[in-house]
């Protein structure tokens, strides 16, 4: 057996450093590397090594409940900034500066969770440069990464050559399962040990048999067989699911193709009760999340719906279903 720590197996760490450096354009290496049980454990271990009680952390809204919940339990005060078509926007962001002590950001640019769009390149720069400028922390959560279906790959905010203060967060659970419970924070190698600290008051160390058996299917290049296998048939099963919006919905919802990513949003042209649409669809065995579920404060207008688990006849059952009573 390697050696575990709280940091997770030896050799597990620096092969998840070389792949995001071979795959992701990063400049990481082991010391900098923390395998946690899942993205989950990764935002609270972050969430409570980074903030304390009254922290202004700016999120995105509509954004990742789950994350916004973590920095809440850690103290912070969240404050909700808008995404639109080329992501979060910046612009606020930058406003919200001149008169607050901001200290983190937290983002899904990849695919934005949950309306898909990936942050511009302007706005990337921007960011990274106001980060640089005011010290505050961009909290990266590159949850679906292995998913991209453009032709131009997109790196992470944390592959920049300028960026200094980032906590960068991936997962497995995309790739191969939810259950299977092995996420990774990439930082400095300080703040690292600060996680690590943290973790081991609440787990010795990590799922060192199932970081070894990852780390043989790593190895072998099962893994990126597996990747490629499944880019390819996601990549399939996302143009099926916009033909069938194309037959089902078509003039009641509108949306564009994600570039990557497992789900779609889709932006109804009325005004929906989404509550009243779920108790109909529900009774023909059909649901969906409301919007509330990543709405800030007041409910968003749009659905997301994920296309990877469900079966190409489920999916156009529930979309054929959801068609008849949008
Ligand atoms: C934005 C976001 N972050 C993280 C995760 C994954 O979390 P975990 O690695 O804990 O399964 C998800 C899963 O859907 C997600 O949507």
């Amino acid at each position: 057996m390697n050696l575990a720590s709280e940091f997770g197996d030896e050799k597990f760490r620096e092969t998840i450093s070389n792949m995001l450096n071979q795959n992701r354009r990063m400049q990481t290496s082991a010391p900098e590397v923390c395998i946690t049980r899942g993205s989950q454990m990764a935002l609270f271990l972050t969430a409570h090594s980074l903030l304390e009680k009254g922290d202004i952390v700016l999120v995105e809204n509509p954004g990742y409940s789950p994350a916004w919940r973590t920095f809440q339990h850690a103290g912070a005060t969240l404050v909700p900034v808008d995404v639109d078509e080329e992501g979060i926007n910046v612009d606020r962001i930058e406003a919200y500066l001149k008169t607050n002590a901001v200290k983190a950001v937290y983002l899904t640019p990849h695919h934005q969770y949950p309306t898909t769009v990936t942050l511009s390149l302007a706005r990337r720069l921007q960011l990274i440069g106001l980060s640089n400028q005011y010290g505050f922390t961009i909290i990266e959560d590159d949850y679906d990464n292995e998913f991209h279906f453009d032709q131009r790959p997109v790196m992470p905010l944390s592959a920049f050559e300028g960026i200094r203060h980032y906590v960068y967060i991936g997962t497995l659970s995309k790739l191969i399962a939810p259950a299977i419970r092995i996420g990774y924070i990439v930082s400095t190698p300080d703040f690292i040990v600060r996680i690590g600290k943290l973790r081991k008051i609440v787990d010795l160390q990590g799922d060192a048999i199932m970081e070894q058996s990852i780390l043989d299917l790593m190895l072998s290049g099962e893994i990126r067989r597996h990747q490629k296998r499944m880019h390819s048939h996601y990549l399939a099963k996302r143009d099926f699911f916009s033909s069938l919006l194309e037959n089902y919905l078509k003039g009641k919802v509108t949306y564009k193709k994600p570039d990557g990513g497992l789900a779609f949003w889709l932006k109804p042209v009325r005004d929906i009760n989404f509550f009243r649409i779920k108790e109909k669809v529900n009774t023909e065995l059909v649901s969906f999340y409301t919007p509330d579920r990543f709405s800030y404060d007041q409910s968003v207008q749009g659905l997301r719906i994920g296309y990877a688990s469900l079966s190409e006849a489920n999916l156009e059952k529930g979309i054929r279903i959801l068609g008849k009573y949008l």
